[in-house]
């Protein structure tokens, strides 16, 4: 199959570089090969149904966002056939620079060494990443569910918003695709949307979060992947086992990311029934606190039945893994996730109003979860509450485990010089109890996690 690439009435030049360029980031290879629409210019699949991707990163940037760019393939790798891999000789590969003050990148697969431009000072978010790397796996497509508004568009600019012949793969427009433009994209005036959703114009564009379920079905169904991960990127939902509440199937592996759009993940379940076993070597759930397997345990394989206490991962993204044999199943489970500011590692926390005087008649509960393998190491660096025999009055206590049936490790009250305390297990509860009369400032403390073994 021959690949063509349209033509463009105007092409931009990025500086310092005679690659030409269009709609703002892609860039067209002066041999003229592109991916749009063409199955040909799409990368190889390997015997075992994965898509190999060499890339080679240039040294151009901080430990910090090779970490960030990391995690941005990981979520393609979890939802998607697609595998990013550090080249060694390949002849076809992807060259990630961190120079020339742009984010651009060519479409689909050209053939020997593509550049990707990601500058290190402008680039480096997650969904800019997976925006330019998508480019290089497939087109994202632009039809008749905007409207463009070129009344608002210089015409040396128009050039970007150029119609293109593009593979839909059969799915649905996706307003929500990173691949989006945002609705101001090349306006001439402000406050003046150049791209405007249809019918409803107030439907969210442009995000840059990360990669959208559409964006990944895409993909996987561009590639003809096998079944990968599932992405729930709202701000809250529900996940439950397949058939919930029916039994859930035998033999079969689920894996879910949960990227919510900011702050950390909290995971409440609400119900857990999975065939028990010794060492749940047969069916299971195992939770982790990133992107993917490869990320640290926040849960490790669980069985049978019974409540398994709140997680929360360090960032946004969680991963569920859920794994049955070929015998006997079970109901499965139920929870919801929300998304918010919980109290992290390395962050402090404090009693209500500190340093102002905390309020009278306060009882505060703070529960905290290491991941597994881990305990914690709380400090509290400030405290001043009101003096009393055995603390009858104000008091905060700190218990070795999840809840008041722990061990109490301390019943605090008065002022007292700065402590750790250090739990046996994954789990440390904080109780903070004030009655009517006399407040002061309270506590200042934080957490750290240190590894068990
Ligand atoms: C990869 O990038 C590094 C750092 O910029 C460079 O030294 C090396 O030559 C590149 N390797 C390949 C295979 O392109
Ligand atoms: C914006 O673009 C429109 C259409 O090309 C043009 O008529 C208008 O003069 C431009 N406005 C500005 C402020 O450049
Ligand atoms: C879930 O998110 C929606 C908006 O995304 C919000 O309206 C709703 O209040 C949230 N619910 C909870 C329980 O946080
Ligand atoms: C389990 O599923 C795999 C792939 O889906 C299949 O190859 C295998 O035969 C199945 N095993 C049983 C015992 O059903
Ligand atoms: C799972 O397999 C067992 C036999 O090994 C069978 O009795 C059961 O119905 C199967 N469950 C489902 C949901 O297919
Ligand atoms: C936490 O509070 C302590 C004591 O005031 C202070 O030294 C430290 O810098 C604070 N840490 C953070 C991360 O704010
Ligand atoms: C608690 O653990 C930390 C980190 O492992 C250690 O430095 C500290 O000495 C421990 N403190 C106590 C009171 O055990």
């Amino acid at each position: 199959m021959k690949c063509i690439v349209n033509l463009f009435l105007l092409l931009m030049f990025i500086p310092d570089s005679d690659i030409p360029m269009m709609e703002g980031d892609i860039l067209i290879h002066p041999r003229g090969r592109s991916a749009i629409n063409c199955v040909s210019c799409l990368w190889p699949k390997s015997a075992d149904g994965t898509v190999l991707i060499p890339y080679n990163l240039s040294s151009g940037y901080s430990q910090q966002q090779v970490s960030l760019f990391q995690n941005s393939l990981q979520e393609f790798h979890t939802l998607t056939c697609i595998r990013f891999v550090p080249r060694t000789t390949e002849k076809d590969f992807i060259s990630i620079l961190s120079t020339g003050g742009i984010c651009a990148s060519f479409i689909g697969r050209i053939g020997g060494e593509q550049q990707v431009y990601l500058d290190s000072g402008s680039c480096m978010s997650r969904g800019t990443i997976q925006h330019e790397l998508e480019h290089n796996v497939h087109r994202s497509d632009r039809d008749d569910f905007v409207t463009i508004m070129t009344q608002f568009i210089s015409p040396d600019k128009i050039g970007n918003f150029d119609k293109m012949d593009t593979n839909n793969v059969g799915l649905e427009y996706d307003y929500g695709s990173v691949m989006h433009y945002p609705g101001n994209a090349f306006s001439n005036t402000s406050g003046q949307a150049t791209i405007v959703p249809k019918p409803n114009p107030s439907i969210p564009i442009g995000q840059r979060i990360g990669l959208s379920p559409l964006d990944v079905s895409k993909i996987n169904r561009l590639y003809q992947c096998d079944d990968s991960g599932l992405l729930l990127n709202s701000a809250n939902g529900t996940v439950t086992s397949a058939n919930y509440p029916s039994t859930y199937p035998n033999n079969s592996t689920s894996v879910w990311l949960i990227r919510t759009p900011s702050g950390q993940v909290s995971l409440q379940f609400i119900a857990f029934d999975v065939q028990f076993s010794t060492d749940c070597v047969s069916d299971y759930i195992k939770i982790f606190d990133g992107p993917s397997k490869a990320s640290p345990v926040l849960l490790d394989r669980t069985c049978g039945m019974g409540l398994i206490p709140q997680l929360i991962s360090s960032t946004s993204q969680m991963l569920i893994e859920f794994v049955s044999d070929t015998s006997i199943t079970a109901t499965g489970f139920k929870a919801t996730y929300t998304s918010g500011a919980f109290y992290a590692p390395g962050k402090n926390f404090t009693s209500p109003g500190y340093p102002a005087a905390y309020s009278p008649n306060m009882n505060c509960i703070w529960k905290i979860t290491a991941p597994a393998g881990y305990k914690i190491s709380l400090t509290l660096h400030d405290f001043m509450m009101e003096s009393a025999p055995n603390c009858i009055y104000d008091s905060l206590s700190i218990y070795d485990g999840a809840d008041t049936s722990s061990v109490l490790m301390v019943k605090y009250c008065g002022t007292k010089s700065a402590r750790t305390f250090n739990s046996t297990g994954n789990a440390m509860m904080l109780n903070f109890i004030s009655d009517k009369s006399f407040q002061y400032k309270g506590f200042l403390a934080s957490f750290v996690f240190v590894s068990a073994t």
